[in-house]
């Protein structure tokens, strides 16, 4: 991560192509737009777009802008995103989406510097430093042809890559703090950190959806804290019992500890799910009392509340 960061700022100081990879959720539109501010762009615009959002018919008028009248509902000039980030940092995200058509286009726009606007014969000229991002496999892409290489040489000038969270584990640690103070400071709590079996679970997890998922199970467990450390079963992971026990065991062979109940993730509960956070809580409630065979007491306990906040929240 240190290299990745130190090779980030040197690219920074150029105004070479930068192009980042990493999994979903290590943070590469976070440090896109860090490129930009610690660059001599930074005082101009950092625009960005995702590519996988974009379908052809629109891409011509989000990249590109258009004239007035350059289609029907065309009531006036559009600039695009292009003429938009003119000085300053064009952001693509997700560009290993881009279609043949949209490779093409991009090309020539960065190739010259050169575009047109929808409805207009005139040359636009944009003056654009690019970045891009990708959790997807971009070199393999290149050699099956799904991405074209001429564009990939384009946009590569300097190649940042963040590992992936499970290989951070000096980093987990202060991340964790420091997210824990944070969620902890919104909430209006007085959380000070992990119970030991918390912590035992946080840091032999595999993070799969790294600090996404991090951030997101750390903020739902200060919600569910109420005491001043984060008791083991306000860990809510989407992970089957297995693969956090095969994890566990992974860590601490000597000491694996029971699995974590298996808590189905939302994602997976139909497009109708119920996902406020009284939901989830609920849910989360349900699950530790049925753990303790019911016992409201020990599940109170477990769940770092007392047996009449508990009550309260059962409705009973
Ligand atoms: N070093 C960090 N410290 C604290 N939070 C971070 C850090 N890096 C990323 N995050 C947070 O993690 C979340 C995911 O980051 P980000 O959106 O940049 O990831 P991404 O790699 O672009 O993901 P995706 O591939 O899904 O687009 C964000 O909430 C971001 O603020
Ligand atoms: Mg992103």
């Amino acid at each position: 991560m240190r290299r990745c960061l130190d090779l980030a700022r040197a690219a920074a100081q150029t105004e070479l192509p930068v192009l980042i990879l990493g999994e979903s959720g290590t943070g590469k539109t976070l440090l896109a737009r860090a490129v930009h501010n610690s660059s001599k762009r930074s005082s101009a615009a950092f625009v960005s777009f995702n590519a996988a959002a974009l379908s052809d018919t629109l891409l011509d008028s989000q990249l590109f802008g258009h004239d007035k009248g350059a289609f029907t509902g065309a009531q006036k000039a559009v600039k695009g995103k292009f003429e938009l980030a003119h000085g300053g940092t064009l952001f693509i995200d997700e560009i290993a989406d881009l279609s043949p058509v949209a490779q093409a286009k991009i090309l020539r726009a960065v190739e010259y510097g050169e575009f047109e606007r929808l409805g207009s014969e005139r040359l636009q000229v944009a003056d654009v430093r690019l970045v891009s991002a990708t959790h997807l496999p971009l070199v393999a892409y290149t050699e099956t042809d799904r991405f074209r290489k001429d564009l990939f040489y384009r946009i590569g000038g300097i190649t940042l890559t963040i590992p992936p969270l499970r290989e951070r584990s000096e980093d987990l640690r202060a991340l964790v703090e420091a997210e824990i103070s944070a969620a902890s400071r919104q909430q209006g709590k007085t959380v000070r950190g992990l119970s030991r079996p918390a912590a035992d679970v946080i840091f032999s997890y595999p993070w799969p959806g790294n600090l996404r998922e991090l951030k997101r199970v750390l903020h739902a467990a200060i919600a569910m804290t109420d005491g001043d450390s984060v008791p083991r079963e306000a860990i809510a992971l989407d992970v089957a019992p297995r693969r956090l026990a095969a994890s566990a065991e992974a860590a601490s062979p000597a000491d694996g500890g029971p699995p974590l109940p298996a808590e189905p993730s939302v994602t997976d509960r139909g497009p109708d799910a119920d996902l406020t956070l009284r939901a989830a809580e609920a849910r989360h409630i349900r699950l530790v009392l049925d753990k303790m065979g019911g016992n409201k007491r020990r599940a109170a306990r477990a769940l770092g509340v007392s047996r009449s906040t508990l009550d309260r929240k059962l409705g009973t």
